[in-house]
């Protein structure tokens, strides 16, 4: 959602700070802001729009000696949640006294009780947010008691909702506080200066030694120390862990993009994630993360798969694999709405999360909530220690790499391809014959290369992006395997290219959406030659004679295919299992171009943010 850094060391604040808000710019890009502390003095600059927009202030307001000094800050890049887009409302907020300076992600919920009990004790607030009120009643114990460390957590006893903070006091000028409930705070640990951020992408550059703080923890960072405590200032400990990814993997590496970059990763990505998982003896998957014996796993009867947004796509897929190789019943089920309707969970049931983040607030909610109802819960998350994946304790990482991108692409992939080893696992345990098992192997083993092929369509797409990309309105028409798809691609479309796009299973458009069909509202369709595909023509004719062009992404040498569409994007031919990669990857790249024809903002579409830790 939003994205903190903080420093303590012995090198400029000023670039320190203002690099990691950069590398966290993909978790909200509304506005930023920055404090250090130096000389006895707090410098706070704040500013709308870009990371950029506020290094420029910096760079032009504060006086060269200053910014070289500086060897202790906190900074912010914010997604507006309470309060919209301005400097007031951006962070650092400072307390009454203004000699404390605080960063914050998350939601204080009892934020206006608390406002008001400090305005009738004569505090005035200067932003509607409830970042500030926290500052506040940081700055009040702090007041009362003058110990910083004491102050912060008085105050987060204090506080109903979710945290990740980064707090200085300018009487302290050699520390750092932070804490989390609810909101990533990983710590990295250098040699002589400690940096912290919501996440490893501001850290990997400083150091690969990173503490992942649990919920409730809060620590005093030194350059050369960190003194972790829980919320009730009682010391506990974490263990230190290693980011196994290089700082290259956080870096456009040439592509125009993020999200071209990691379209065109996807044949390493998936490698990555099915490496060392296959058994070529037994036809089967390893997936030890699961921890599930032979035993556990042939006793589940159902399998609820829970996600949001692109993730939920991918979920959509599972529930085929888990159906079609498990013979295992498997119901899909949008985070936010299994927290809040009253869903049957039996102790038998097999809930799986999916986020790319692990820190979606909506999938979070549904794992404790399955958790409550007694299901076993496990979670397929792609980014290493992260909330879903640590409260879970078992599951499956993706390996696909940092996807920093907002427009999520290598994670579908990746996720998909975990879920049909994991069906691939539990049909194996039932009644998925060896040959089978082996069969779906060898799919696996060749995906990089399906994969490298349909990225050489990229020019081809391009072109028939270009003649696309003035549209206003595009419907995307699937079934069976590839009607996740058709969500996904309307999705990636939408969420990049500000076009207007609806999914559709393809059977379902004659109940009432081809009444919008026109000349100028295009339908792409998934026309791989897989089951249905017959059914699916018949179902562009429908279009066609409603006079909508239609693009198709067709399996290559299909003759008959090519003759009922408009526009063909041939994908190689693979398996029904297989069918949804070439297809997604088509279609990213379909969405990626006419988000670049359109002169969108690809990486960092308006409106939007990586990872959604609000309801
Ligand atoms: O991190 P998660 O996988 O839990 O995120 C879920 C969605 O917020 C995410 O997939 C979102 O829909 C993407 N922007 C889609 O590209």
């Amino acid at each position: 959602m939003c994205g903190i850094v903080g420093y303590i060391g012995e090198n400029n604040a000023a670039d320190v700070l203002l690099g990691g808000l950069k590398r966290l710019e993909y978790r909200g890009y509304d506005s930023a802001g920055i404090c250090m502390l130096d000389g006895g003095e707090l410098h706070t600059e704040r500013s709308v729009g870009k990371v950029q927009d506020l290094a420029d202030k910096v760079y032009q307001n504060l006086p060269e000696n200053i910014i070289q000094a500086t060897r202790l800050g906190v900074a912010h890049t914010r997604w507006a949640t309470h309060g919209e887009p301005s400097e007031e409302n951006a962070h650092p907020h400072l307390d009454q006294s203004g000699r404390v300076a605080l960063v914050h992600n998350g939601i204080i919920e009892n934020y206006k009780e608390i406002r008001q009990r400090l305005t009738a004790a004569g505090h005035s607030f200067k932003s509607q947010t409830d970042s500030e009120v926290l500052a506040h009643l940081i700055g009040a114990y702090y007041g009362e008691n003058g110990d910083f460390l004491q102050a912060v957590c008085g105050a987060l006893n204090q506080v109903e909702g979710t945290f990740g903070i980064a707090a200085l006091c300018l009487d302290q000028p050699d520390c750092v506080v932070v804490a989390r409930r609810g909101s990533p705070i990983v710590v990295g640990l250098g040699h002589n200066e400690t940096i912290v951020a919501s996440d490893a992408a501001a850290i990997i550059a400083h150091t690969d030694q990173v503490i992942y703080l649990d919920d409730d923890d809060v620590a005093l960072l030194k350059r050369d120390d960190v003194d972790l405590r829980n919320i009730h200032n009682v010391p506990v400990s974490r263990d230190v862990a290693r980011i196994e990814w290089d700082a290259r993997a956080a870096e456009k590496d040439g592509y125009d993009h993020f999200m071209l970059k990691e379209i065109f990763e996807q044949a390493d990505s998936l490698c990555n994630t099915f490496r060392g998982r296959l058994d070529v003896k037994q036809g089967t998957a390893i997936l030890s993360g699961l921890n599930l014996t032979p035993r556990e796993m042939a006793d589940i009867q159902k399998v609820l798969l829970i996600a949001c947004g692109t993730s939920l796509h991918a979920a959509m897929l599972g529930k085929y694999y888990f159906e079609d190789l498990a013979d295992l019943c498997t119901d899909v089920e949008p985070a936010a709405e299994f927290r809040y309707r009253n869903p049957i969970v039996h102790a038998r049931d097999l809930a799986v999360a999916i986020s790319q983040s692990g820190e979606t607030a909506d999938t979070l909610a549904a794992v404790r909530e399955a958790m409550n109802k007694g299901a076993r819960v496990t979670g397929l998350c792609n980014v290493v220690g992260s909330t879903i994946a640590r409260e879970t304790g078992t599951g499956v990482y993706l390996h696909a790499g940092p996807e920093i991108g907002v427009a999520s692409t290598k994670a579908f992939t990746s996720q998909m391809m975990v879920l049909m080893m994991m069906a691939l696992k539990f049909g194996r345990g039932r009644r998925l014959s060896i040959q089978k098992g082996l069969e779906i192997i060898k799919e696996i083993e060749r995906t990089p290369e399906l994969v490298a092929k349909t990225l050489e369509l990229n020019q081809h797409i391009a072109g028939i992006a270009k003649k696309y990309h003035y549209v206003r309105d595009f419907f995307f028409i699937g079934r069976g395997y590839l009607y996740p798809v058709a969500l996904e691609g309307a999705l990636k479309l939408k969420e990049i290219s500000y076009i207007h796009a609806e999914g559709y299973h393809a059977a379902e458009l004659k109940h009432g959406p081809i009444a919008l069909l026109e000349p100028d509202v295009p339908v792409l369709a998934l026309a791989c030659d897989v089951p249905g595909k017959d059914k699916l023509l018949g179902n562009v004719e429908e279009c066609r004679a409603r006079k909508a062009p239609v693009i198709g992404i067709a399996t290559e040498d299909d003759e008959e295919a090519v003759s009922y569409l408009d526009e063909v994007i041939p994908v190689p031919r693979t398996s029904t299992l297989l069918a949804p990669l070439t297809a997604v990857i088509a279609a990213q790249l379909f969405a990626y171009h006419m988000a670049r024809f359109r002169g969108c903002e690809i990486d960092q579409p308006r409106n939007l943010a990586k990872s959604v830790t609000v309801e």
